[in-house]
């Protein structure tokens, strides 16, 4: 996926527009580029919570009334939430619209709007209908990390040190090594982490290999999905369980997390947890998969092999 690096205070475009985002990211970014686009802006509230079909049916409805029809182009402007239901949006409206991403957070600029893939979710199941639908243009502008809270740019750090784990032992070692960089959020050191980033993602699905993107998430998106944490914070907590799981021991990956500041610990009720992990879409004939990252593929999950490790979790 080729990206563009934009300063986002300038930039402009040309045709029927308009820009999907959410409050928080409107009140930052959106409603002055409205103003410069002279374009409308439909918000949803932000959030996991509004990842549904009924905001995916409210912003339709929008366009609809504003008059927008198949020659329409849509901004996503925010995070994976955002790019996830206005990228569903545009790839089903009038059968499929042009779609530009300018992703605002650390997840969604590495990992989110990346590879094509959107959706919301239904109920507690996580991504359960969206399609793959590539946008015609990514950009990206890596001084709107700036506002970014503490806590989001922690998220997005998850993903990256995924990556390094499950594709390029050199992010790993270069993200542990730059960690005053990454702490001050360092513009060279942010194009640099995002340029790099989104080379990774395009060659894990270039060569077929999508399923590794996984690592963490069969735990992970159970964890996000039953206790509301942020995606994330969900997924280092599942990367590091299902490191145990995998028997890929190794204490690299539970101090690295560490040193990043994540919370390993899973405070669950486990029934309930691998009951909610049930919505995994890697589920086939009754069966849960996760990926080993010592052996690097998917892998039958049971509940025993699972939450027996738990117990050695720090
Ligand atoms: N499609 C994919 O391939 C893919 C991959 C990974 C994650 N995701 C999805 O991405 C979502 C998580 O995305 P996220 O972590 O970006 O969360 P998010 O979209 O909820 O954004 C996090 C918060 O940051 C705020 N925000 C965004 N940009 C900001 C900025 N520049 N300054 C200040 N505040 C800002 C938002 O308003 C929101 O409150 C999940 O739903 C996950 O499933 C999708």
């Amino acid at each position: 996926m080729m990206q563009t690096r934009i300063d986002l205070q300038n930039w402009k475009c040309e045709g029927p527009t308009a820009i999907i985002t959410d409050r928080t990211v409107a009140k930052l970014y959106g409603n002055a580029l409205a103003r410069r686009l002279n374009c409308p802006l439909f918000s949803v509230a932000g959030g996991e919570e509004c990842k549904t079909r009924a905001s995916k049916e409210m912003l339709e409805n929008a366009l609809f009334t504003a008059g927008f029809g198949s020659d329409a182009t849509i901004i996503a402007l925010g995070g994976g939430v955002v790019s996830d239901i206005a990228g569903f949006v545009a790839a089903t409206f009038c059968r499929g619209v042009k779609l530009i991403l300018i992703p605002t957070t650390l997840l969604a600029m590495c990992d989110a709007a990346i590879g094509g893939k959107n959706g919301v979710n239904i109920g507690e199941r996580k991504n359960a209908i969206g399609t793959y639908y590539k946008p015609a243009q990514l950009l990206i502008d890596p001084h709107v990390l700036s506002t970014l809270p503490d806590d989001e740019y922690l998220s997005g750090t998850a993903e990256i040190l995924k990556h390094g784990l499950i594709w390029d032992q050199n992010l790993w070692e270069w993200m542990l090594s730059s960690f005053d960089a990454w702490q001050s959020r360092d513009l060279g050191f942010l194009e640099k982490c995002i340029d790099w980033n989104i080379q990774i993602k395009s060659d894990v699905i270039s060569k077929n290999k999508r399923d590794l993107l996984n690592f963490g998430h069969t735990v992970g998106h159970g964890l996000e999905m039953l206790q509301g944490m942020k995606h994330g914070m969900a997924i280092a907590k599942g990367m590091w369980t299902e490191t145990l799981w995998s028997k890929g021991y190794d204490a690299n990956v539970k101090n690295g997390l560490g040193r990043f500041g994540f919370d390993l610990e899973i405070d669950a009720d486990f029934e309930k947890l691998w009951s909610v992990m049930q919505w995994d879409k890697k589920r086939t004939k009754e069966k849960l998969y996760a990926v080993s990252i010592a052996d690097k593929t998917l892998k039958e999950m049971t509940f025993d092999e699972l939450f027996a490790n738990l117990s050695t979790t720090p």
